[in-house]
């Protein structure tokens, strides 16, 4: 095990970005604003006006499929090429933060092979989804986890030198604040032809999916690669969850929904992950 304890404090006060402080299964700031630590070990720095809805984010439902689908490794060449990346672009000891991490595969694949490398890091974590961070925080201790919104990420300024975002939403200007200026920030999206096969048994004519190319602003790519692989879903379990995990479980009939079900076996993943530092305020 090689992640070490930062020196600063992990968390900020949500509320007025000041440093939040552990004592007694509580983290205070210096004007008052104090936060339960819950039993699973992760703390909820959401603020009410944050919430669009009682339960914001993904449900427990959806939860438990994307954890049995991601933990069965049909998407390790993502967490591969992810560790690869932070193992060769970021500094280090790193300080890794997961923005919209769900209930923490990725890190916990990271942290493996972060593991294996002897690479030291910490990892932080947050998601607006309540039972995502309950899981990320019960299955992986050597994190620490908030539910919180990446438009108001409850870390320091400059304390991260890495940053990973998949298929999750955040603003370039929160990542800047966050990361060191030699920092890395790897976001991983659906590439064109990204489950495909899914998407052809919902629509009649399915549309790829678009990508952008230029790069958000303050930030300039230094990499990019295409993870592209196929994989067999053997039970209608597996399918289920797959499905599950997108928004066409949503849409889709009972009757093709039930044909899918059935049918549906070979699939093709397609990730663009794209790597950004910080443009230099020289530039
Ligand atoms: C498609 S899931 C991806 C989860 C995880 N990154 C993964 O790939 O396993 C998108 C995640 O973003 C979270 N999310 C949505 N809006 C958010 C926000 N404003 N702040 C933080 N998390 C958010 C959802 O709750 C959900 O867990
Ligand atoms: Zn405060």
């Amino acid at each position: 095990m090689n992640s070490f304890v930062p020196e600063q404090p992990v968390w900020q006060c949500p509320a007025c970005r000041t440093p939040l402080h552990l004592s007694q299964r509580q983290w205070r700031c210096e004007n008052g604003h104090c936060y339960d630590v819950a039993k699973q070990g992760y703390v909820n720095l959401l603020l009410a006006q944050q919430r669009n809805s009682k339960a914001p984010g993904d449900n427990n439902d959806m939860i438990m499929a994307r954890r049995a689908f991601l933990q069965a490794g049909y998407y390790q060449p993502l967490a591969d090429t992810l560790s690869e990346l932070l193992i060769n672009l970021a500094p280090k000891p790193l300080r890794l933060f997961d923005a919209g991490c769900g209930e923490g595969y990725y890190l916990g694949e990271i942290a493996k092979r972060l593991d294996r490398e002897s690479i030291e890091y910490s990892l932080q974590g947050i998601d607006i989804s309540k039972p995502a961070v309950q899981k990320a925080a019960k299955h992986h201790k050597v994190g620490a986890f908030a539910v919180a919104s990446c438009f108001n990420i409850p870390l320091p300024a400059s304390s991260q030198q890495g940053v990973v975002q998949v298929f999750a939403p955040s603003s370039p200007a929160e990542i800047r604040r966050i990361l060191t200026d030699d920092g890395v920030w790897l976001v991983a999206e659906p590439g064109e032809r990204h489950l495909y096969a899914l998407k052809a048994s919902v629509y009649d004519q399915p549309e790829l999916h678009t990508q952008t190319d230029a790069a958000p602003e303050g930030f300039e790519q230094i990499a990019h690669r295409q993870v592209a692989f196929d994989f067999t879903l053997a039970t209608a379990e597996q399918r289920e969850n797959l499905l599950m995990m997108t928004p066409f479980y949503w849409q889709i009939s009972e009757t093709k929904k039930q044909r899918l079900l059935k049918t549906l076996s070979l699939v093709g993943a397609d990730f663009s992950v794209r790597v950004y530092k910080p443009k230099s305020v020289a530039q």
